[in-house]
């Protein structure tokens, strides 16, 4: 990762980069970093990946969490990050959208009553696929990145790392230091910075421990007899809902703005109250327990008047926004002055425009293409989404498939897709089931980063959705490497047709695991 290597990006033009750090060692950059080596033929010098936690998989990595703490000699422990997966989460993507080309799934084994990888199968997988690397020395585990820094005319990246590694031989002391790479490639994830509502009180009773974001949710141990409303009626929301349902008081409250889309199937269960969305959120005075302890409650006031008192926790299953804060690129009005973070370029009020800014389909940094993201979009199938994205990077790098070598060329992209997205705003939005006086904010999958289900362009929904993206980059492979085309994943009518019925079979699983209890 030496310096010497950046002189191959002299040019301002970029061009084929010598050394590449692809950053997050989730499926994302596990696929990224196999596509980057392999389906170049080695033809990249150096290509390695960071992952700031002690092993690969991203969401699907459960570690045991630890207290981090100060300790004795005064030195920071190693931050957790801890999964947003949570015991008892069964997944919603069929074997075959989760297996990389030319890396099988395995057959799911004994869970005959459904066929959704569990968290632990799905990390067994990752590892395996991950192995071949960790031993050729090309995965650093225990290596977060704190910044990465867009150097002048194109001469590449520096980024600060933090090698938690050393930390036991080093007094609990991370190592910092910096490194020079041509190229650099962020699969940091779409989950790790959860998006809390702007509802008037939650900052309030947040401070004061009653709400929670669903990241943090670790199954229902605990909340035994008390009194809850989730917020959200996605997968997170709905699960947390159903989870709790047996354990805590009931009703259980789910807080919903409108009906739900048909990829989040959900129970009825009449332990658990649909009521309408939160106006706010009120602190109760404190009272004493009969053990003389001191207990905060909340009141939960709701758009349409109606008071839920005596609440415990609020937990918000509402969501995540992508936050890469650590991407830092020069400004594009005058490349002199100093950096400024990516993010301060996104749209902080319009929460549908809010995205990894000016990225050529998803991928490409539009004012300087050495400089990539794969996973900065949510996708039905990311696994394999991810796979073709890396793919079409790895020869767009290659020089193999055009791109535009303008940088007003390059955002076309992002103009057009926040055209669109301006454009689905405008349709009127169906109403909130529960409270038909509230006026629904557009739901957050009015979204630019949400590609959605849309098939190939045979409907309306289907411009920008994820067949018509992914087939698209697929095309531009093939054309370029025809011996691709039958290893890569398909997106045709066969298998958006097994795509969409995975969700009337999640459907079933969850009512199995509902009847046994699981
Ligand atoms: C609760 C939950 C359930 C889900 N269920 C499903 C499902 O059933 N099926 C499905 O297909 N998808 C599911 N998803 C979507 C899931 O995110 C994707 O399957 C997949 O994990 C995305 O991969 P990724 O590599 O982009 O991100 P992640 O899996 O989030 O991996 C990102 C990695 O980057 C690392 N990282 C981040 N910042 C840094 C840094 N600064 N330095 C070094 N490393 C860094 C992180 O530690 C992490 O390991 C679920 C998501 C959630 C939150
Ligand atoms: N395998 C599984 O079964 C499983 C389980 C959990 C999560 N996941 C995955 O994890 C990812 C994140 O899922 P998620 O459920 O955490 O988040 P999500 O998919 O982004 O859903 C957010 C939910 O919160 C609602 N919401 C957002 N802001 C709100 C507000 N201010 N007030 C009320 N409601 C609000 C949204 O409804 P609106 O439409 O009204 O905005 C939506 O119902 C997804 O990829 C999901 O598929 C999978």
């Amino acid at each position: 990762m030496g310096d010497n290597l950046t002189e191959s990006v002299s040019s301002p033009s970029f061009t084929q980069p010598r050394s590449i750090l692809v950053i997050g060692g989730g499926p994302a950059g596990l696929v990224t970093l196999r596509n980057l080596i392999e389906r170049s033929n080695d033809k990249f010098e150096q290509v390695e990946l960071v992952e700031r936690r002690d092993d690969v998989g991203g969401v699907w990595y459960q570690d045991e969490p630890t207290i981090s703490s100060v300790n004795p000699s005064g030195a920071i422990n190693k931050p957790q990050w801890p999964s947003p997966a949570y015991p008892g989460l069964i997944g919603n993507v069929l074997p075959r959208f989760l297996a990389f080309s030319e890396y099988p799934f395995p057959e799911s084994p004994d869970h005959l009553h459904q066929p959704f990888p569990t968290v632990e199968e799905t990390y067994e997988y990752l590892r395996g696929f991950a192995e071949r690397y960790i031993e050729k020395g090309v995965v650093r585990l225990n290596t977060e990145v704190m910044r990465v820094e867009e150097i002048p005319e194109r001469k590449g990246w520096k980024v600060r790392i933090r090698d938690w590694g050393v930390c036991d031989d080093n007094d609990g002391m991370p190592e910092e230091r910096e490194e020079r790479w041509d190229a650099v490639v962020v699969c940091a994830g779409y989950y790790d910075k959860p998006n809390w509502p702007n509802t008037e009180g939650l900052d309030l009773v947040r401070k004061r421990g009653l709400a929670l974001h669903a990241k943090w949710w670790n199954g229902p141990e605990g909340y035994e007899g008390k009194k809850t409303i989730i917020i959200g009626n996605a997968n997170s929301s709905n699960d947390i809902a159903s989870q709790l349902a047996p354990v805590a008081q009931t009703p259980v409250y789910r807080s919903i703005r409108r009906p739900p889309a048909p990829w989040f199937p959900s129970l009825s269960d009449s332990r658990i109250k649909n009521v309408g969305a939160v106006k706010k959120y009120i602190l109760q005075p404190a009272e004493e327990t009969e053990e003389g302890m001191m207990l905060e409650k909340m009141t939960v006031v709701l758009q349409d008047g109606t008071e839920i008192k005596d609440v415990d926790v609020v937990i918000l299953g509402t969501g995540y926004c992508p936050n890469p804060e650590f991407v830092h690129v020069l400004p594009h009005e005058n490349e002199k002055e100093s950096t400024v973070s990516l993010m301060s370029y996104t749209n902080p009020i319009l929460p549908q425009l809010r995205r990894i800014p000016f990225l050529h389909r998803h991928i490409l940094y539009a004012y300087n293409p050495s400089l990539a993201f794969i996973g900065a979009i949510l996708a039905m199938t990311p696994f394999i989404v991810a796979d073709v994205a890396s793919t079409w990077l790895t020869l767009a790098w290659l020089g193999e498939v055009p791109y535009p070598q303008t940088i007003d060329g390059r955002l076309a992209f992002d103009r057009e897709r926040i055209m669109q997205v301006e454009k689905m705003l405008e349709v009127p939005l169906p109403a909130a089931t529960t409270d038909a006086n509230a006026d629904p904010p557009p739901s957050s999958f009015i979204t630019y980063a949400f590609l959605g289900p849309g098939d190939t362009g045979t409907n309306e929904s289907g411009k920008g959705g994820e067949a018509e993206y992914a087939n698209g980059l697929r095309d531009d492979i093939v054309s370029a490497r025809p011996d691709l085309d039958a290893v890569l994943p398909t997106w045709d009518a066969e298998a958006i047709k097994a795509r969409t019925e995975m969700y009337p079979t999640k459907y079933e699983a969850l009512k199995w695991a509902q009847m046994h209890c699981v």
